[in-house]
């Protein structure tokens, strides 16, 4: 335990909540919170089947836990488990040493610079998704499913910049199956009370090593393309190259580079992290923007004299109410809202309150991004929030992109594909909620996605701006 803040600390006693609350949280962990929340204030403790449960509400507890504290606190081995059994061994699903080397070996390629040189490889494959998607000739409109077709784009978008390789119609198909299949099933499997080995029979096993196989071929298909003897050298680096050449020399001579499975496993990572996210804050932002025709015209004006050129995607990446309105949907929506969770090592004091070894603390991101004490109208769709000009937001208040050592690997990367996308449909696209729709509720499928389809009515312009 530390210091003076220890004798003050307040033992807060578990209350006993059993597994009605482990169903609700697994039913909807988003209104879980929140009850439990409304129910006991800013700490909540619960102890479900033998486990104390803490749940922390401001923004001061977040950051103590994820950056003041984070040597208290590891990531909870049991979900680091489950992932690797979807993902095989990276640096998601490692701890300690292993972590950080791969984490050191990973973060060049994915500093601003180096994303900057993306941006190209990032726009080729935003136009050529919508060119497949929406429709073409001026004026023709349809109904589309955001989630859809920001999933579509961010897919492209992540394989084009992993292996310069664009997407076929086919391997999307494949892929996005592959991707739902896995997705619902580590859903499930979150909420089991074992981690289950892959030589047991269990539900969905069969179809969970079909998928994992289907995403693993596609990708060593590309890794052993590049790696072939007849491989053509090529000018231009992208995501593997990075990672065949990656060295680590911080760990002195041995085991400092990545091992081809580890190449494989990261792939399958960046992957798997780096579209699903992007697409959901992207299709938020796209139901939200459909409902305000005053924030189209703000970001049309915003962005008229620019184009996609590479001095016009330095501006749009940098144009402020672009970035404010993707800021604030995944204010509303953050794609990670849920399974932000850590647990402690060692005794330690957070918010004034005695966290035992052992103990699983749950950040919840949904509720700190809509408390009204850090965010006026909390409920309300207010891009100007992160206007340059706007009242700072709170410390710790806002995190899509989480916090301390573990703070997200691609927030750059995320940021510029986001910024490019949602500029390429605002000067391409009109979009509106069909009549009568609202936005639907959202549901934690790993990302936060609408829980019913979130369907959009988009029309070509007749001449893009
Ligand atoms: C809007 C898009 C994204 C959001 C909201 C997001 C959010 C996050 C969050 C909250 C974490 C931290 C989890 C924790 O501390 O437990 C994280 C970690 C990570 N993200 Fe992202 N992410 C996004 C896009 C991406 C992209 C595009 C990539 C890669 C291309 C990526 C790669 C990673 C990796 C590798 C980690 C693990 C870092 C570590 O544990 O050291 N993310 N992300």
């Amino acid at each position: 335990m530390n210091g003076s803040t220890e004798i003050n600390a307040e033992y807060r006693p578990s209350l006993p909540l059993g597994l009605s609350w482990l169903n609700e949280i697994k039913r909807d962990p988003l209104a879980a919170a929140s009850e439990l929340h409304r129910r006991y204030g800013d700490v909540a403790t619960l102890n479900i089947l033998f486990r104390r449960i803490c749940y922390f509400f401001t923004p001061e507890a977040a950051r103590q836990i994820l950056v003041d504290h984070h040597a208290d606190f590891v990531r909870e081995a049991r979900l680091l488990r489950i992932f690797a059994s979807f993902q095989g061994d990276n640096a998601l699903t490692t701890e300690g040493t292993d972590w950080e080397r791969q984490r050191r070996i990973l973060a060049p390629g994915f500093t601003p610079k180096r994303v900057a040189g993306y941006t190209q490889l990032m726009h080729a494959a935003i136009q050529d998704c919508v060119a497949d998607v929406l429709p073409t000739s001026p004026g023709s409109s349809a109904v589309v499913d955001a989630d859809g077709l920001t999933t579509r784009i961010t897919m492209d978008v992540i394989l084009r910049t992993l292996f310069s390789s664009p997407m076929t119609k086919q391997d999307a198909a494949q892929l996005s199956i592959a991707i739902r299949a896995l997705t619902r099933q580590s859903m499930r499997e979150v909420y089991w009370p074992f981690v289950a080995p892959d030589w047991l029979p269990y539900p969905g096993r069969t179809s969970k090593l079909t998928h994992r196989r289907t995403i693993q071929a596609l990708i060593e298909t590309h890794i052993n393309a590049r790696t072939a003897s007849n491989a053509v050298p090529r000018e231009e680096q992208d995501v593997l190259d990075m990672l065949l050449s990656a060295k680590d020399e911080a760990s002195g001579n041995h085991q400092n580079a990545l091992s081809a499975r580890e190449i494989r496993d990261n792939c399958v990572l960046l992957f798997a992290a780096g579209f699903d996210t992007a697409s959901s804050a992207l299709c938020w932002w796209m139901g939200l923007i459909a409902t305000r025709p005053d924030v189209v015209d703000a970001l049309r004006a915003e962005l008229a004299d620019t184009d996609f050129a590479a001095s016009g995607i330095e501006q749009i990446v940098r144009a402020p109410y672009l970035n404010a309105t993707i800021k604030e949907a995944m204010r509303l929506y953050p794609p990670s809202a849920a399974l932000f969770t850590r647990v402690a090592q060692r005794d330690c004091v957070i918010a004034d309150t005695t966290v035992t070894k052992g103990t699983l603390v749950v950040i919840p991101i949904w509720q700190l991004h809509r408390d009204a004490r850090s965010f006026p109208a909390p409920l309300e769709f207010r891009p100007e929030r992160f206007m340059p000009n706007a009242d700072p937001i709170p410390r710790s208040a806002y995190m899509p992109f989480g916090a301390g050592p573990h703070f997200c690997l691609g927030q750059h990367f995320a940021l510029i594909e986001m910024a490019l996308v949602a500029a390429y449909l605002i000067k391409h696209i009109d979009f509106a909620l069909p009549p009568g729709a609202k936005l639907p509720d959202p549901t934690v499928d790993v990302a936060l996605k609408p829980k019913t389809p979130l369907l959009v009515q988009v029309t070509r312009r007749e001449t893009p701006s």
